[in-house]
């Protein structure tokens, strides 16, 4: 049998989720992905040309094509790229003049320079398991993007984990692991380092915190439930997730951020 290392372990988990057609299986808590996906609308117009890398099952490019007429989705996982096109056409085909999904690497994207308007990521940048990785894939969206051009990065921190564990702690649940569910890896972002690398090229215009959603998904519906297993379906996430619309923040408290830069001119 063929040795994979954990990357190549971590690309095939992502192929075989990608065959089973349930775009559920690149964002367990769906509901937290929503939020992401509003968020980033909000800086999207209709002549935005967006690339979403690691776009998976495609969820959000759906949304995004529904405002700028030119959206990619990419992703390196082919099962994926299928998925995505498949709906596209069964689901969206009044989409299909504006998106259209590519395979390629984060590490590598199959694009020229300065291609795109915006460029933002869902949960992928925490799949590339070294800091070497990371930076060049953050140099990669650098390139791609135009001058002025934004990248928003809904990606996790050692910073905003340690706050969720640290309320974990103070009501004794149990805490996060920075290294994924178990079955595969994923490396957080130190946020002293992502700034100190993005400060070259890039203003960091906002970060957006899901600290409510969080709240009320990892504090509060584990201590209502208790003794049974919080759930990702449970109706108080779908509470929380109206409440966050409103009032995102609480605490500062969540690993998954979205940090909204801005390439220089
Ligand atoms: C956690 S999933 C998120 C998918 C999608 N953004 C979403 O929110 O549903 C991570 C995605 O990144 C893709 N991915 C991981 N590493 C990648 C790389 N080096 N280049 C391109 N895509 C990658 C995976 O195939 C997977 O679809």
């Amino acid at each position: 049998m063929k040795f994979l290392d954990k990357e190549g372990k971590l690309h095939q988990h992502y192929e075989k989720i990608g065959e089973l057609k349930d775009d559920r299986l690149t964002a367990f808590d769906y509901n937290l992905r929503s939020l992401e996906i509003e968020c980033a609308k909000s800086y999207i117009f209709p002549t935005t040309k967006i690339l979403d890398v690691g776009s998976g099952p495609g969820t959000a490019c759906f949304e995004y094509a529904q405002i700028s007429n030119k959206v990619v989705g990419m992703d390196y996982a082919q099962s994926m790229v299928d998925f995505s096109t498949e709906q596209l056409h069964l689901k969206h085909p009044n989409l299909l003049k504006r998106l259209h999904f590519d395979r390629g690497s984060a590490l590598e994207l199959p694009y020229d320079s300065n291609s795109f308007d915006m460029i933002t990521s869902h949960r992928v940048l925490i799949a590339l398991l070294s800091w070497e990785s990371q930076k060049k894939a953050l140099q990669e969206i650098t390139r791609c993007l135009i001058p002025h051009g934004i990248y928003v990065m809904f990606e996790a921190t050692f910073e905003g984990l340690e706050i969720l564990n640290k309320f974990k702690k103070m009501f004794n649940l149990r805490e996060v692991s920075d290294g994924g569910d178990g079955d595969y890896d994923r490396l957080l972002f130190s946020e002293k380092n992502l700034k100190e690398f993005m400060r070259e090229e890039f203003e960091l215009i906002r970060i957006h915190s899901f600290g409510m959603y969080y709240f009320i998904s990892r504090i509060l519906q584990p201590l209502f439930v208790a003794p049974n297993s919080a759930k990702y379906d449970h109706k108080l996430n779908d509470v929380a997730f109206q409440i966050a619309r409103h009032i995102p923040d609480f605490e500062n408290m969540g690993h998954l951020k979205g940090y909204v830069w801005k390439k220089n001119g």
